[in-house]
């Protein structure tokens, strides 16, 4: 097996090319294997700065929506500690956000406070190129008009049209298969033009409403990295790495970028199902 970043192996599926179920489009995901949370931290790391690098060598800037919760902290950290010495140019670097929950931004449960303390505060990061959702409109659903509408103007492209091309997608996935805020059965699901959508809590912390990025955003990024980690995902991870499931069961298997890769970056203990 070859290894990347420090401690990462490639797994034995590495790099298959799935053919979607319309059949006239392929992505391509991979899985990477790292013993530990650690280990996952320094991989996630090192692959986000190659996906930095490799796009940079072609655009002037990166752009890259990141995921909340829990599992992304010491990759965020790992990033702010080498992320120039791997070669990422902050100045040219714009950060978003999956999702978000509808609390102030200053919120111990926000992501964006999670991210600028992990992250955002530790590096020469202009507090521009960090677009967090405004959640300090009336309600999810405002906030979550409002950030499509800024999108829209950041990409300079209509937010009634086909969504901007993200060149990095980080998601993390619950137990219940959810990613980003897009829970089993929610109407978030089945959003097929909005960019951003807000959504009821989920079943899992914090019960709070959410404000999440969609199907076609995500699905329309050139690169999605998963940082999955925990004994307790993996049967969520099987499920969503190797489609079996429903999405409406399993959201996160809903990712399938038409003209995109996606990197499932995961610890032994989540991965101890993945049979194929
Ligand atoms: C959030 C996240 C969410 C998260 C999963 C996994 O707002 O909580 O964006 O989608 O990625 O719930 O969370 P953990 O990494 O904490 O298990």
């Amino acid at each position: 097996m070859r290894t990347v970043g420090r401690g990462g192996t490639m797994h034995p599926s590495n790099d298959k090319t799935i053919v979607d179920q319309r059949g006239n489009r392929e992505h391509v995901r991979r899985l990477i294997v790292c013993r530990n949370l650690d280990e996952l931290a320094a991989s996630g790391s090192a692959l986000i700065a190659g996906f930095a690098r490799e796009t940079m060598q072609n655009r002037d800037r990166f752009t890259v929506a990141l995921a909340g919760g829990a599992t992304p902290q010491k990759t965020y950290s790992a990033l702010a500690e080498c992320g120039e010495a791997a070669g990422i140019d902050w100045s040219r670097t714009y950060f978003f956000f999956g999702d978000e929950r509808f609390v102030p931004l200053d919120d111990p449960r926000s992501n964006f406070a999670m991210v600028e303390r992990t992250l955002l505060r530790r590096r020469p990061i202009a507090r521009s190129h960090a677009l967090a959702i405004p959640t300090d409109r009336p309600n999810a659903a405002e906030a979550a008009a409002a950030y499509a509408s800024q999108l829209a103007e950041f990409f300079a492209s209509p937010s009634s049209g086909p969504p901007p091309r993200l060149d990095l997608a980080i998601l993390g996935l619950g137990t219940d298969g959810h990613t980003a805020s897009l829970f089993p059965a929610a109407p978030a699901l089945r959003e097929q033009q909005a960019w951003v959508t807000w959504s009821a809590p989920g079943t899992l912390p914090p019960p709070v409403e959410r404000i999440t990025m969609t199907y076609p955003i995500l699905n329309a990024a050139r690169q999605v990295l998963f940082l999955v980690a925990g004994d307790e995902k993996a049967i969520a991870l099987r499920d969503a790495f190797q489609g079996d499931v429903p999405v409406e069961r399993c959201p996160a298997a809903g990712i399938r970028p038409m003209e995109g890769s996606v990197t499932w970056l995961a610890d032994e203990p989540a991965a101890r199902l993945l049979t194929r």
